[in-house]
């Protein structure tokens, strides 16, 4: 269809102004038409497909039927801007603003230190603001509903949740206020000064729903209009059609029976976007009654097949109080089931029959509404037919038995009777948010008064390529009598019914087979403990035991409760140190400020690299990467992409003027490679178009021939096996290992695997380069940690002076580490596109491609042999170390480094030797990542010190105890330093956390339960902070003073979440004693601060800080003499002055940083100035049949010496602590057989989410502390906790243990990481995971590489 083909006006309104489009694109959606057309970016993308919830804006319409207005929060990255006819959209920028009022949730998430690279924060402002149009005093519940869909990368939800739970009614506790003990805790001692807080509640402006944007009375009379018309929208490639009633909309289907109707657009939305599958037409019937009506029978509900997924939801719970139990058990199933689908925003506008019609395997409604014996009513032009939606209805992936010109306008859901019962369940990847891994429907019906099952329908989904149903296991059941007998031989065939082959996609095939047979056990509690409640409501008339439908105790002891894990988060505490008492008030340094660009960031204010407006002419660079592991390139065929409309030019490796390889160390990584590759996702050319779109076709027409390269190298045992390893591979050792593994009383070996981590920052790698258009001069805003590396680089390979580049750095939308080694890559492709064309090119990655291309954290596996006395003491230890490398060196040698410096951790191990070698495989380069190895490495050995106290049968903190450094102490590389901070925060940590009386409580709960298990872990972290490469621990800064007497400091630092320019400030504004507000921070650019270092090694604050005050002193020395001549004068005063005088009033300032090195052939060294110390104490409740888990509550003791900011740390260690939860407990990298990354988005990929919270989650910073070699005697803190998520993984793997010595299994158990409920749940080898045969090795293909 072409864009001149007449259609219809779009109107709808946005932020209460009207908008009117006259060629709306059917492939458009709201959030590019926000973006790019009307260029309201305070909404994000960041990732396209509905699974991050970036992009959330509100959409309200109203009801001409009952005259209401309904809000509800949507993902604008997959809303059809064509959906949008008739609706109300308000972004971010239309609830306040900085400028005129800014509304109460962007200022209490702001202040409540919610937002730190702020990228996810729009999103978050908008699901509470829409929670709060419906609900102005939500519950803590409701809050968390609504946030379930938003991820955030940075600051670890639990001050976005206290911010959100200001707005609670029932929020009475003293932590509603801030920071401190608890006042539920007793911890308070009446005549005690108040402790700090984070925040005051008292501060913020009251919720004034008068004050919201009226609801349009424009779109009110469109609405009520009778005789609406047909509306069609005719785009590029396709057209749009909306009818306005079922006669049109039939007719419509029966002549494009291939067109679909898009409801939700949140199952054709991904695969247009995902699959790139196109549909030249596209029919909405969202216009058409019929499908939203809701009728009740006396048998059950008709509900209209376009309601969306919380309508059917909110109906159910409405009806469910208003009819006996016994008549609504399915009702509360699919409620239950509804709760858990995807995410609010998902929910709210994804359609009950686009749920049934997708026909998804792993669709958590089918199960439920199949064992439920629901039916649906179709219409075609042949006339309406209703069907039942059983095991005939789902025919394969993605078809149902309609016929293609069907529709489905109704979905009958029948009332239960009495004796029937009704369950629900699903296991996920992650709790919330997350398609399931297996999920299920089952209802058994009783003959009246007995435990006969009458009737039985049992369906899973995720067990096949669409819903299927245990028709034999039901055969086992049914006719048979409720008890253990009957329900063994089912579990038996249903072992035999649902099998999968051991290849089947998806992978995790003992697990799922596995959770077949956990959910009919969980089904088989459940129906007892409703038997059960039955009989207690008839003691009365009937005698204990002798009654109907009896259960008696014995079947359900109190072993094997049902009840689900715990869920309700609670305020946590946040303790820290006063400022002194003489510390003036205006000196903000020490103080919990705010991030100094929260308010920007909340209102969507804030500008990142792809929010800049477009310059003149600008072109879009999308990339074409290798979709083979290890090949020669035979041909790159690029006529087809440069005869699509809009596409530019395409780049190639031979239009590179400049060097054409990166170096680093004794290798080269190419930019673009037109020879061989060496990996999937390698970059070969890139397309440059008008539009994003243009180019990103382009990119997919280009034609690439490959002759496939032997042996490719994916796994550490290839790796090992071929000896591909990149050098240097090194080694450490202290006293003598081998003559000490003679001395010991035991020796035991173990083995560990760790999966890498994908960085997941909100905002993809993001850049734009402009040219000047003289002297080859280029302006490069990019979104990276290191602007002087992008500047080098672009001059590089441009081959021109560096002094003609110039890089801008504003903010980065989250970093981690992975904004350095590729950004730098990708920055100069863009640079030789802007080059070749002359134009400005913009270069955004899309999710999938960054996850493809840019690398992760390395997987490492760890062998070990440990040598230790019977009394707990260790005395020698040897470990080996590989870690994946991927393709290309990147800093891998430098991480291996980094792994053998901490392979002592908190531990004095007389005898201690380490190897590491870092793997050159045929996967994606890996990189740095928060921690830089150190998580990877200390993950093993505090797993090895869990095997010895197995062993031993000891505590495994008591092994942790013996071992621990005391007194004057000297580590394996001969550096000498005092471990008594990390001693204080041990026993702090335990007093904190009240281990002693919890440990005894968990061992208690652990014998009345079963199925569920407590585990608890202690585990320190030391950690060595600043560059080993001494070169790199330098900063400058640039600090002017203008004549009003307001001051802009520059530094070298970037920031990216990390609050290092807040820091900055106080430490500026303490120098020059003045307040903050006089102070900018505008950019980091390579014209102000030349030759900077990297901001990584948790050194940012130091490094830069130091620079910033060198700057200040110096400036403020200058102004001495004129504030001598007129003390009381004012800053302004003294300024003016000064530049009368002809006094300088900018400075530089330079800090030269500690001279690091270390020795690897001595073996020793001064690698860090410092260490930062810390310890976690954690708690999980483990559900042993399905692997899911809660952590129950986390106590964090933090030596941050005297924090500069500590709102700003205790940001930074909470965020680091669920980023190591993720990786120790959730995300999982795939790869195929043949090398490619599944995982390429949030969809298969789980970072946490606000379901992963702690539920009490306590953080304290040890007082007293002080640090002579950083600045204020602080610390760097934005690495170190990242290690300590690892204590969720060693709870886990206590409560596993706890589950496996109920069957008698004790000692040491392998359980790798991260600990998913997968492999938690098999670690538990519960009596049905036993049941499982596993797949022989060798014999089958998996689905996923095990690297
Ligand atoms: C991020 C994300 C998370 C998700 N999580 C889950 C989850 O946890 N569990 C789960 O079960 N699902 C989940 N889903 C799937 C989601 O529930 C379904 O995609 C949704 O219900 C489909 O409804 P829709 O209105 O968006 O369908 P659309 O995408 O609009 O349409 C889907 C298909 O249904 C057909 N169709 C729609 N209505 C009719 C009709 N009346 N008659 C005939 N055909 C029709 C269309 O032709 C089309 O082929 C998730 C989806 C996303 C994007
Ligand atoms: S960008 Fe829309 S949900 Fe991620
Ligand atoms: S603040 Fe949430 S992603 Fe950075």
């Amino acid at each position: 269809m072409s864009p001149e083909k007449e259609g219809d006006t779009l109107c709808f309104f946005i932020n209460g102004k009207k908008v009117t489009e006259n060629h709306a694109d059917p492939e458009t959606t709201l959030l590019s038409f926000l973006r790019e057309k009307l260029r309201l970016t305070g909404t994000k993308y960041g990732c396209g497909g509905g699974g991050c919830g970036a992009c959330t804006v509100m959409v309200s319409r109203h009801q001409p039927a009952t005259k209401t207005i309904t809000h509800y929060s949507v993902n604008a990255c997959l809303l059809p801007l064509c959906q949008l006819h008739g609706a109300a959209v308000t972004t971010v920028e239309g609830i306040g603003s900085t400028k005129t009022r800014i509304h109460p949730v962007q200022e209490r998430i702001a202040k409540a230190h919610g937002s730190q690279c702020g990228f996810c924060t729009p999103g978050m402002v908008m699901s509470m603001y829409a929670l709060l149009r419906n609900q102005p005093q939500p519950t803590m519940e409701d809050i968390t509903q609504a946030l379930a869909g938003n991820l955030c990368r940075c600051t670890g939800y639990r001050p976005i949740v206290d911010g959100c739970r200001t707005f609670c009614q029932e929020a009475e506790c003293c932590q509603v206020k801030g920071g401190g003990a608890c006042c539920l805790n007793g911890e308070q001692t009446a005549g005690e000064p108040e402790p700090p807080r984070l925040f005051d509640k008292e501060d913020f402006l009251p919720l004034d729903p008068t004050q919201e944007l009226i609801f349009p009375p424009e779109l009110m009379l469109m609405a009520e209009a009778a005789n609406p018309k047909t509306l069609t929208f005719h785009g590029e490639r396709v057209s749009w059609v909306s009818p306005a009633s079922l006669e049109e909309l039939i007719q419509l289907k029966t002549s494009n029976p291939k067109a679909p109707l898009v409801v939700g657009n949140t199952n054709i939305g991904p695969d247009m976007k995902f699959k790139g599958i196109l549909h030249p037409l596209i029919i909405s019937p969202t216009r058409v009654v019929e499908l939203f009506e809701v009728t009740q029978t006396p048998q059950g509900l008709w509900v209209g097949a376009g309601c969306s997924l919380t309508e059917v939801r909110s109906l159910l719970e409405k009806l469910v109080p208003q009819f006996p139990a016994e008549e609504t058990e399915l009702f509360r199933a699919l409620s239950r089931q509804l709760g858990l689908l995807g995410s609010q925003q998902i929910r709210n506008v994804a359609s009950l029959g686009g749920n049934i019609m997708s026909a998804n395997p792993n669709s958590d409604l089918n199960p439920v509404l199949a064992a439920g014996n629901c039916r649906v009513s179709v219409v075609s032009d042949g006339g309406p037919r209703q069907l039942p939606l059983d095991q005939d209805f789902f025919v394969s992936f993605g078809k149902t038995l309609l016929k293609p010109e069907e529709i489905l306008v109704s979905v009958f859901i029948p009332f239960s009777r009495k004796g029937e019962f009704v369950g629900a369940f699903r296991q996920a990847p992650r709790k919330e948010s997350s398609f399931s891994t297996v999920t299920t429907g089952m209802r058994v019906l009783f003959s009246e008064g007995s435990r006969l099952v009458q009737d039985v329908s049992i369906y899973f989904g995720g067990m096949g390529p669409t819903t299927v149903s245990a028709t034999r296991t039901c055969a086992a059941l049914a006719l048979r009598s409720w008890d253990d007998e009957t329900l063994s031989r089912a579990y038996d065939v249903l072992l035999d019914e649902l099998v999968l082959p051991p290849s089947a996609p998806g992978g995790k095939v003992e697990f799922r087979r596995s959770l077949t047979l956990s959910f009919l056990f969980k089904f088989n509690l459940e129906v007892l403990q409703k038997l059960r409640e039955t009989v207690r409501q008839k003691h009365y008339m009937f005698p204990p035991r002798v009654c109907v439908q009896n259960v008696t105790t014995e079947e359900l002891p109190e072993k094997m409760p049902v009840r689900p894990l715990p869920r309700e988060i609670q305020p946590g505490l946040q303790e820290f140190q006063h400022v002194s008492k003489d510390q003036s008030d205006q000196d903000p340094v020490g103080r919990p400020i705010m991030h100094r660009s929260a308010l920007s960031q909340a209102t969507g204010e804030a500008v990142y690299c792809d929010d800049m407006p477009p310059a003149d002419g600008e072109l879009f660079l999308a990339l074409v990467t290798s979709s083979r592991a290890h090949a020669k390139i035979t041909g790159l065929d690029v006529r087809e992409a440069l005869r699509l409309p809009g596409v530019v030019d395409v780049i190639t490796a031979k239009d590179i003027p400049g060097q054409r390889v990166r170096k680093m160390f004794d290798y080269e990584e190419e930019l673009l490679t037109d020879s061989e590759v060496s990996c999937i996702g390698q970059m070969l050319c890139a397309v440059v178009a008008d539009t994003r779109a243009h180019a990103k076709r382009g990119a997919a027409a280009v034609k690439v021939g490959y002759e496939d390269l032997p042996d490719p190298v994916f796994t550490f045992e290839e790796a090992i096996e071929k000896s591909s390893f990149y050098e240097p591979r090194r080694r450490i050792e202290r006293g003598n290992v081998t003559e000490a593994f003679e001395t010991v009383d035991q020796v035991h070996e173990g083995e560990f695997r760790m999966g890498g981590q994908e960085h997941f920052y909100m905002e993809t790698q993001s850049m734009l380069v402009v040219p000047v258009g003289e002297e080859t001069e280029f302006n490069a805003y990019v979104s990276t940690q290191w602007p002087t590396l992008i500047q080098d680089a672009i001059a590089e390979t441009l081959s021109i002076p560096s002094n003609r580049v110039t890089c801008h750095v504003k903010r980065v939308g989250g970093a981690f580490g992975g904004k350095v080694m590729k950004t730098s890559i990708l920055a100069c492709i863009t640079a030789v596109a802007v080059w070749k064309t002359n134009r400005a090119v913009r270069c955004v990655l899309e999710r999938g491609e960054d996850m493809l291309i840019t690398g992760a954290r390395h997987p490492v596996l760890g062998q070990y042999k440990v040598g230790f006395m019977n009394d707990g003491r260790i005395v020698a230890a040897d470990i080996q170390y590989y870690a994946n490398a991927g393709n290309t060196v990147d800093e891998s040698t430098l991480v291996a480094e980094k792994i053998l410096l901490h392979i002592d951790n908190a531990y004095n191990i007389p005898n201690l030797r380490g190897r590491a070698a870092a793997c050159r495989t045929n996967l994606p380069s890996n990189t740095a990542f928060r921690g830089f190895g150190v998580p990877q490495s200390i993950v093993v050995v505090e797993n090895m010190l869990n095997d010895v106290a197995a062993v031993l049968r000891r505590p495994a903190d008591q092994i942790r105890e013996i071992n621990m450094y005391r007194g004057p102490s000297v580590t394996h590389y001969k550096f000498e330093f005092s471990p008594e901070n990390l001693l204080r925060c041990w026993e702090e940590c335990k007093v904190k956390s009240d281990y002693a009386a919890r440990r005894r409580a968990a061992d208690r709960f652990n014998r009345h339960n079963r199925w569920k298990k407590r585990g608890m872990s202690v585990i320190p972290i030391k950690y060595g902070v600043a560059f080993s490469d001494g070169f790199l621990n330098q900063a400058g800064a640039l600090v002017h003073i203008y004549k009003d007497g307001s001051v802009l400091v520059a530094h070298g630092g970037t920031e990216m979440g990390q609050g290092l320019h807040t820091k900055m400030q106080q430490v500026a504004s303490r120098e020059l004693h003045i307040p903050p507000s006089k102070i900018y921070i505008s950019e980091t650019s390579t014209n102000t601060v030349p030759n900077t270092c990297p901001s990584a090694a948790s050194f940012g604050t130091d490094a830069n800080g130091m620079a910033v005050k060198n700057a200040c002193e110096t400036l403020h020395q200058r102004l001495e003499p004129i504030r001598q001549k007129n003390p009381e004068g004012s800053w302004e005063n003294w300024v003016q002055a000064a530049f009368l005088e002809k006094i300088s009033l900018s400075s530089t300032g330079f800090y030269r940083g500690p001279d690091l090195y270390m020795d690897w052939d001595k073996m020793e060294g001064r690698p860090y100035a410092y260490f930062t110390y810390g310890v976690s104490c954690c708690e999980v409740e483990l559900d042993c049949l399905t692997g899911d888990y809660r952590t129950v509550r986390t106590d964090l003791v933090m030596d941050v010496g005297r924090s500069v900011n500590p709102s700003v740390d205790i940001g930074q260690i909470e965020g680091a602590f669920m980023q190591g939860l993720g990786l120790y407990t959730l995300e999982e990298l795939k790869f195929s057989p043949s090398g490619l990354l599944y995982t390429r988005g949030p969809s298969q990929y789980k970072i946490p989410a606000v379901c992963d919270v702690p539920l009490a989650f306590n953080v304290y910073l040890l007082p007293d502390s002080h640090n002579p070699h950083a600045i204020y005697s602080s610390k760097g803190i934005g690495e170190p906790v990242l290690f300590l998520g690892s204590s969720v993984f060693f709870a886990i793997k206590d409560a596993a243990a706890a589950a496996r010595s109920e069957c008698g299994s004790v000692g040491p158990f392998p359980l790798d990481s991260p600990a998913t409920p997968e492999r938690a749940c098999l670690a538990c080898a519960s009596p049905f995971t036993q049941k499982i045969p596993a797949g022989k090795p060798g014999s089958f293909q998996p689905w996923a590489l095990n690297i």
